[in-house]
């Protein structure tokens, strides 16, 4: 049998033996479904700790009476011991040599290259990510740690020589950890997220209090695995699960937390932008949502955009910060490019995402159909429904969270091109020039991923001088608006979607854990 980390899958592309990946994807979620219904603590400085409140019980969008595992129900005060344990932790790890802190953080990516398939596994049972796409987030969790540990290695640790201005200085600039991280993890990429913003703060230096998204606590506990068998010490990557209302506040607001990184909702990340700094002001590395536009030109090739809004829009259910979700089309392409998009969406294969032709899984959990039935009502007032708006009538779905991809003509004022929804809902609007689409497009406060399908050079140069979004891809067929890998597309928010304006998957992404510390040495000369 072929070795995990020897099958090489991204979003774009994959060098596997397709026969072989299924064939192993088979066997390891049956076995993942067999080891489904246990009882996990928490972990902190390493122990195994339990909590006397309700555990929180994990069920399977797929089919809701699949009970996945039971999980603690954090209380402040495992959040004050976490966040203690990782304080314990921070001076020994944050000092010891960088190419140590490199090397354990290289055989982590090992060991997620060796559970690549156990891990998407998990997450596509967990949170309803296809096969591929599952693949894809393990694989890039991997890649972004990596990548990670060799910005540290071709920075030498982010150690310089700075200039004399005597004879008798030696000046040198360090970059050093800010000591305790929180990090707060979202489902959509419950992996390469959570591997992502974590690895890189530990690289740094940083020692961490980590809590998975409630909906993923399984995925987020295979990371902590993936650490503790790499060898990341004890209280150095402190694993927490429970409800927002416990966690949340007291985990980000904690005086000993020196240090935030988030991916998740806007209103979450704005609230903690605001409360975090109360005393003296904190790093705090958020990326929020997306109201992600692809824009076609009458010059487009029409299967490529077709192609490219269908993955970008149905991928993951649009439950992706980077999903399209609104298209602005040229009036001379617009029904031959809607007739395109509709006749692939028909065809979608919609089902148990664990199996290996089933694209479009079930969304996350009851209260994102609820606002996938919001956005359908207002659809039904404000523009015209082209496909979907109601849920799969098959029986064998009738325990999960399904509800059928939905697209929608409407008006360019509609607010439907403006909220994020994150479910699977496409709004389409008909423009007469590019400069009438990149306004529309820029109307968001959203900032994040956008996309233009045209023929025509100086149009794709105008629409990169013009659009505001901190990722922007041209003539994409693979995916409009997504598939942002490590070290090839930095993925940086702007406006409402992130708050540093460097990216995760970018070359200054670690340096951002650090601070900056300046050490001169002045030498006498002997008299
Ligand atoms: C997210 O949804 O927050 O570009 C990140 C992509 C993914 C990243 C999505 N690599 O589609």
């Amino acid at each position: 049998m072929a070795r995990s980390e020897d099958l090489r899958i991204t979003y774009t592309s994959t060098s596997a033996d397709m026969a072989e990946v299924h064939r192993l994807f088979d066997t390891v979620v049956a076995d993942v479904r067999a080891q489904a219904g246990g009882v996990h603590p928490l972990f902190i400085a390493g122990e195994p700790v339990e909590s006397d409140l309700p555990r929180l019980v994990n069920t399977s969008p797929i089919d809701t009476d699949v009970v996945l595992g039971e999980f603690q129900s954090a209380t402040a005060e495992h959040v004050d011991m976490a966040v203690a344990a990782a304080q314990a932790a921070r001076r020994a790890w944050g000092n010891r040599p960088w190419q140590e802190r490199v090397a354990i953080l290289r055989e982590a990516a090992m060991g997620v290259r060796r559970r690549k398939f156990e891990i998407a596994a998990v997450m596509a049972l967990e949170v309803g990510k296809n096969r591929l796409e599952s693949l894809g987030d393990a694989e890039e969790s991997a890649d972004l740690i990596d990548y990670y540990c060799q910005q540290m290695e071709d920075a030498n640790g982010f150690v310089q020589t700075m200039n004399a201005i005597t004879p008798i200085e030696t000046n040198t600039d360090v970059l050093r950890p800010y000591g305790v991280f929180a990090c707060i993890a979202p489902f959509n990429f419950p992996a390469a997220l959570s591997f992502g913003m974590s690895s890189a703060a530990l690289i740094a230096g940083n020692t961490i209090v980590y809590k998975p998204a409630t909906d993923a606590p399984w995925t987020g506990l295979l990371v902590y695995e993936v650490y503790r068998d790499a060898g990341v010490p004890p209280g150095v990557f402190n694993f927490l699960t429970g409800r927002g209302a416990n966690i949340g506040d007291n985990l980000t607001f904690h005086p000993d937390v020196d240090g935030i990184v988030f991916t998740g909702s806007k209103p979450v990340g704005m609230r903690i932008f605001h409360g975090v700094s109360s005393n003296w002001i904190k790093p705090c590395l958020l990326e929020l949502g997306g109201k992600n536009p692809a824009i076609i030109m009458d010059s487009a090739d029409l299967d490529a955009a077709a192609e490219g809004v269908y993955k970008s829009a149905w991928g993951l259910q649009n439950q992706k910060c980077s999903a399209c979700s609104r298209v602005y089309v040229h009036r001379d392409v617009a029904d031959a490019f809607v007739e395109k998009l509709l006749a692939r969406t028909r065809d979608i294969v919609i089902g148990d995402p664990t199996e290996q032709h089933v694209y479009l899984g079930p969304v996350i959990n009851a209260k994102a159909v609820k606002t996938w039935e919001g956005c359908v009502a207002r659809a039904r007032e404000e523009g015209e429904i082209l496909l979907g708006g109601d849920r799969p009538s098959d029986p064998a779905l009738a325990r999960g969270h399904y509800v059928n991809p939905t697209v929608v003509k409407a008006p360019l004022d509609s607010d439907l091109f403006m909220d994020e929804f994150f479910v699977p809902f496409l709004a389409i609007g008909v423009v007469d020039s590019l400069d009438q689409a990149l306004t529309e497009a820029n109307r968001a406060e959203y900032g994040l991923t956008a996309g233009i399908f045209s023929g025509k050079p100086e149009e794709v140069q105008h629409f990169f001088d013009e659009i505001e979004s901190g990722v922007a891809y041209a003539n994409k067929r693979s995916g409009a608006t997504t598939g942002a890998w490590p070290g090839a597309q930095p993925f940086t928010g702007w406006k409402g979607s992130g708050g540093s304006g460097k990216g995760g998957c970018g070359p200054y992404y670690v340096a951002q854990f650090m601070r900056e510390q300046c050490r001169t040495v002045i030498v006498e000369p002997a008299k």
